[in-house]
């Protein structure tokens, strides 16, 4: 593993076998992300982001599998692990979930119990990895879950700790969520969509509430979503997803200065900007939706949506990842034609 990292996934494929086909919902897919930093990944729905976050945590659901490529995790302890060499359920993985990697979801309300009060879930979350479960120890585990609850600005954290997660709003859910995964100190917190749900006041209030985390606990994230405007808040850098595969990827600062794939274009065209109102001008919403990737012909994915398709270009196979500047990385024929002239 290079120095500077704490993850690195190398030609990624997650596929899950269907009657229909092969589904090859991550299709070689490579990334970092360094330590202490945020990596954002970004792209339209059923792009594969969020089995790409399940083969992190080694929890892809049958009939999905891991079927080729590594994924590197530098543990607290120092040492390099193979999360793909790891069985799903086997101790090391189960000690490393929610101790050293912790996820918060799209929607608090599907991954917290209903039938559980916001408190006990946390307790148990912290004392699952505890070996004693004596009277001293609960009530330890208590105290930090309070203390969590203070932390993440829950009003009246003490008599919030014995509500249902029904009772709270969602805002105050996904506080509760990411009280409850960063309960454990975690060296790498993937936040898929966290905020999806929540209104753009509370939303902003959250990925606040992030970014004090990880100033203060020197967490890495992998922040995962589809909304551009919050990844260039949140991440030092960026990988555009598209049909299971990394089509850009770059510094958070060269990409928005220099985006070079076209769907990355269309993805920075289709955000409102403040100030910037031109008249007749209309925001440029991709049309369509991102296919499913079930036997797929090997082509570039986003040829069907294309303005700039070329034909006797773009019809040569899956474009492989060039390099258009320093650090810039692009799978797009246009321009490797264009490096080849
Ligand atoms: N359990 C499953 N069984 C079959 N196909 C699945 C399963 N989970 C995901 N997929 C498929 O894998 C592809 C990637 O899905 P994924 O959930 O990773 O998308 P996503 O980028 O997270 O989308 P969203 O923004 O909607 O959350 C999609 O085509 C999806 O239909
Ligand atoms: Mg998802």
């Amino acid at each position: 593993m290079d120095a500077e990292n704490i993850l690195e996934v190398k030609n990624l494929r997650t596929y899950f076998k269907l009657d229909e086909g092969v589904l090859k919902a991550v299709d070689d897919v490579n990334f970092s992300i360094k330590t202490g930093k945020t990596l954002g990944i970004i792209g339209e729905s059923g792009c594969g982001k969020s089995v790409t976050a399940h083969s992190i945590l080694n929890t892809v659901q049958a009939p999905g599998k891991i079927h080729g490529g590594t994924i590197y995790y530098r543990t607290q302890a120092g040492t390099e692990l193979e999360i793909t060499a790891e069985k799903s359920n086997g101790e090391v993985m189960r000690s490393l979930r929610g101790r050293e990697i912790s996820m918060i979801f799209q929607e608090p309300m599907t991954s917290m119990s209903p039938v559980y009060s916001i408190g006990h879930q946390m307790t148990e979350a912290i004392l699952v990895h505890e070996k004693k479960r004596d009277k001293a120890t609960v009530k330890t585990a208590q105290d930090k879950a309070v203390e969590m609850l203070n932390l993440v600005g829950m009003p009246n954290a003490i008599q919030r700790f014995n509500d249902y997660p029904h009772q709270l709003s969602g805002g105050m859910c996904q506080r509760a969520m990411i009280a409850m995964a960063i309960s454990l100190n975690p060296s790498i917190l993937i936040a898929d969509e966290p905020t999806t749900a929540l209104d753009v006041t509370v939303q902003a209030q959250i990925v606040d509430l992030m970014l004090k985390f990880q100033a203060d606990l020197g967490m890495s994230i992998l922040y995962i979503t589809h909304d551009m405007g919050v990844i260039a808040e949140t991440a030092s850098d960026i990988c555009v997803m598209y049909l299971g595969r990394v089509v850009e990827q770059a510094s958070t600062e060269v990409l928005f200065r220099n985006p070079v794939h076209p769907y990355t274009i269309r993805l920075l065209r289709s955000i409102p900007k403040l100030g910037k109102k031109i008249p007749g001008a209309r925001l440029d919403a991709i049309k369509g939706n991102v296919p499913v990737p079930l036997n797929l012909p090997a082509e570039c994915g986003f040829v069907s949506r294309c303005l700039e398709v070329k034909q006797g270009i773009c019809d040569g196979g899956i474009p492989p990842m060039v390099e258009v500047e320093s650090g810039h990385f692009v799978r797009c024929f246009l321009h490797s034609a264009r490096e080849a002239d």
